[in-house]
């Protein structure tokens, strides 16, 4: 049995007269730059969240990177985030010219640990960026209360957590700007580059829809220097259909998740997800950690099992952020999960044997 580690092709297979429809109808209207499919979506993906606003942006890496600027991050300003994230969260932060300042994650729930972030913050210190890293939301109430009393902006990078929720709110709704990314393999994913920024600020929310427009409102005239960040028409149109399914695919991924938990206790040396009290996570992915790591990696590939690990290198020893002169040994937590996590598949089209055969194969590489 082969199993993919996200299977878009079955997923395209079951929706298929719906999407081709959609995408049809935007070839017949040729509108493919802010067609109204784009204000649909944005129109339903704030429903959809119970926040007020969202802008169709053409990625996740798009809406953290105009995001900072919306806030007004530039040089010299610092803004705390993870090194236990995908590279763009801290990229945004240099794209402004400002300069990102790490804390280290909690072992349990591999999110931002929050009692390390009153010890980073200094008088340059003006956002903080916490990722809902896997379909997980960092706990917000203590960072609100931090944000609150340093008078500091957040923006969540939701870009992995669509339609998680904690003590009944969305993740991406909390802060002051919330950023989702709709790369093909997301929980809600388009066919190509595409994401969106939520908010319940009308400044925040006019300031971007210029900025992802060449700072435009008016055709030829320009407020103030913008990018072209725009959600296509063609990708707003598959959004539309697919968003309508979120719900359910998202309970999906629990449920198999919840087969992941029960199959997979006591079992070796792993460690299993740990999903906080009051938060639904829509289980984007399902890591494991083990020491046997690579040895597992191997195994499970050879026996036709996709299996990722998110993230190989922390975002503080990359080579792109050698200017930091970080060593191996300052954020532990990260450097560990780099070390020992694995994510196994998951995804909404899966079937019961497929994790059962997963499970299986897990077991037996432990009982070897
Ligand atoms: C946590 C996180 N942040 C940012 C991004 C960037 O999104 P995109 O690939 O759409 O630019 C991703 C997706 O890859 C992500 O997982």
């Amino acid at each position: 049995m082969k199993i993919q580690f996200v299977d878009i092709q079955r997923q395209y297979r079951n929706y298929k007269g719906e999407l081709l429809t959609a995408i049809e109808r935007v070839l017949e209207n040729g509108n493919f730059i802010m067609g109204s499919e784009v204000q649909q979506f944005e129109k339903e993906f704030a429903v959809y969240n119970g926040c007020k606003y969202a802008i169709g942006v053409d990625s996740g890496t798009s809406a953290l990177e105009l995001s900072v600027l919306a806030i007004g991050i530039k040089e010299s300003d610092e803004v705390i985030t993870v090194p236990n994230s995908f590279v763009s969260t801290a990229f945004s932060i240099s794209e402004a010219g400002a300069n990102v300042k790490f804390v280290d994650v909690d072992e349990r729930t591999q999110l931002m640990n929050i009692s390390l972030i009153e010890n980073a913050i200094t008088k340059k210190t003006k956002a903080i960026i916490p990722v809902h890293l896997c379909g997980q939301m960092v706990n917000m109430p203590p960072l609100l209360e931090i944000a609150k009393k340093y008078n500091l902006k957040i923006v969540e990078d939701a870009c992995q957590a669509h339609g998680a929720l904690q003590n009944g709110k969305r993740a991406g709704t909390i802060g002051d700007l919330g950023c989702f990314s709709f790369y093909p393999g997301k929980n809600l994913g388009a066919y190509g580059d595409a994401g969106a920024i939520t908010t319940n600020d009308e400044l925040l929310y006019n300031k971007l829809t210029l900025l992802r427009n060449y700072g435009s409102s008016k055709k030829y005239y320009h407020e103030f220097k913008g990018r072209n960040a725009r959600l296509d028409t063609i990708q707003a149109a598959v959004l539309n259909v697919k968003l309508k399914y979120l719900e359910a695919w998202n309970k999906r991924r629990n449920e198999l998740a919840q087969l992941y938990m029960k199959g997979l206790q006591n079992v070796g040396d792993l460690t299993l997800p740990f999903i906080e009290k009051d938060n639904f996570s829509n289980f984007h992915l399902f890591p494991v950690r083990t020491k046997k790591r690579d040895l597992l990696f191997d195994f499970l590939t050879s026996q036709d099992i996709q299996v990722v690990i998110h993230y190989p290198i922390p975002i503080h020893l990359q080579n792109a952020y050698d200017e930091l002169k970080l060593k191996r040994g300052v954020f532990p937590v990260t450097e560990m999960l780099a070390d020992e996590s694995i994510s196994l598949p998951i995804h909404p089209e899966m079937t019961e044997d497929e994790v059962d055969f997963v499970i299986t194969k897990t077991r037996e590489f432990f009982n070897q």
